[in-house]
């Protein structure tokens, strides 16, 4: 039964939130994990949906895992299955992340393709030809991506994009092959930081993390470890619109501020007054923002994951904001949702200008990926009446206590049923 968010307009957001584990480092963390026989403890776990999908990965690959609140246990066997349950990868697009450890550990991966999501078709290419660069021969079969090696080497790569997920899976192998790899053009997201530093303290040999150059050195033997999740940023980006949105004040803990400062700075531009501290920052918005342009690139630029949010923010705003998407080619379909809401917003190509209105016009919307579900929250909340949210399940696998947290901010919003002949609205 699929559930919806039942959502009341013109709220001030106002209190404390903290946040949890980062859900884009503890799923690669868990995948780590296998690269080392013993048991692995992950503390800072958050509670979504994908933590106990990765845990039915694992779990097929011979794992035994306990999630107990916030901490997870990995305990991997010496003897490693090769081939990833279909079903269980199918569902989420961060599995792939097993490809590197597994093709590590066993000389041979077998994981269900992915396929494309609502944001934008998203190939393993990158992945597929570092692997070969570290002596991998790579192919699709049956749908899934198959790796075999019998001997990994270090080797000097250079990737096209900075790639989070390449970058992860090129990293994880690189770990225990014989001799030193050099990636460059390395993704230099907080998530690939917390990987090597993870990944450093089971005994890896890595330099470099947080730079577009990595250099790792191989290591025959990884031991396991306990290791602290992040933060995650992108929730506490949410939180930090979300304040400016409603023109409220937000204290988020929980996260460092320099993983957020772009949008920060974004946010100070539009007329937010921002303190940041150790691990948090404080958001206070006292008027109606002024229109910011956005455009996304990988870290340090405007993170993709925030753009629904900052779209959100343009769509009551004063003034004209132009928000240009570089990172994924069909993030805008949720604009379609946004125009129900009676946002004024216009797409062209991988551009999208939207003219602020004083207030949004309350109706049903449905959520197409994490963010965009976010986005059409924070959204709702600045609507003249009550909104429906339908396909709330893609919130759920990336933010922890939604509904919970927002409540104790002041919204007035409610969990129900999705009714039975839904369908038809
Ligand atoms: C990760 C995050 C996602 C975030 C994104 C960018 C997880 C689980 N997801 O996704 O939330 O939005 O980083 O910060 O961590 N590409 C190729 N070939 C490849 C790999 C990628 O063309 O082999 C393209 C993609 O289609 C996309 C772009 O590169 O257009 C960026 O993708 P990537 O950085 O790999 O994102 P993910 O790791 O999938």
């Amino acid at each position: 039964m699929k559930d919806q968010f039942i959502v009341s307009g013109g709220a001030r957001l106002e209190g404390a939130v903290k946040v949890d584990g980062a859900k884009n480092s503890v799923l690669k963390l868990m995948a780590a994990a296998l690269l080392a026989e013993g048991t692995t403890t992950l503390h800072n776990c958050p509670e979504i949906l994908d933590v106990p999908l990765m845990k039915k990965v694992l779990e097929g690959l011979g794992c035994e895992i306990d999630l107990e609140g916030a901490r997870v246990t990995i305990t991997t066997p010496a003897e490693l299955r090769s081939n990833a349950d279909f079903d269980a990868v199918r569902q989420f697009r961060a599995s792939v992340c097993v490809l590197g450890p597994l093709t590590a550990r066993c000389g041979h991966a077998e994981i269900a393709l992915p396929g494309g999501d609502a944001i934008g078709s998203r190939p393993l290419d990158m992945h597929q030809s570092g692997l070969e660069k570290l002596g991998a021969r790579t192919y699709i079969e049956h749908g899934a991506v198959v790796a075999d090696a019998e001997n990994l080497h270090g080797a000097e790569i250079k990737l096209d994009f900075p790639s989070v997920g390449a970058t992860e899976n090129i990293l994880t192998a690189a770990v225990m092959a014989e001799g030193v790899t050099i990636l460059h053009n390395a993704a230099r997201e907080p998530e690939i930081v917390d990987l090597c530093m993870m990944l450093k303290s089971m005994g890896a040999d890595i330099e470099g993390e947080g730079t577009s150059r990595l250099s790792i050195r191989g290591v025959e033997k990884l031991y396991p470890t306990e290791h602290e999740v992040i933060g995650d940023r992108i929730v506490a980006g949410t939180w930090a619109f979300a304040a400016a949105m409603t023109r409220g004040d937000i204290t988020v803990g929980g996260i460092a501020p320099r993983h957020l400062h772009l949008p920060l700075e974004k946010l100070k531009s539009a007329g937010a007054q921002i303190d940041a501290y150790d691990n948090g920052f404080r958001v206070r918005m006292r008027r109606r923002p002024t229109s910011v342009d956005f455009q996304t690139l990988p870290f340090p630029g405007f993170p993709t994951d925030l753009q629904p949010i900052a779209i959100g923010l343009s769509a009551i705003a004063e003034g004209t904001s132009i928000i240009t998407e570089n990172v994924f080619e069909s993030r805008f379909r949720f604009v379609d949702e946004m125009l129900r809401l009676g946002a004024d917003a216009q797409v062209d190509g991988h551009h999208v200008l939207i003219r602020g209105q004083e207030r949004l016009s309350s109706t049903d919307v449905w959520s197409s990926d994490i963010r965009a579900g976010a986005g059409l929250v924070l959204s709702a909340l600045c609507a003249d009446e009550t909104s429906t949210i339908h396909d709330v399940f893609h919130i759920d696998r990336g933010y922890p206590n939604f509904v919970e947290n927002l409540r104790s901010l002041g919204a007035t919003i409610e969990r129900i049923q999705e009714p039975e002949d839904s369908d038809l609205l």
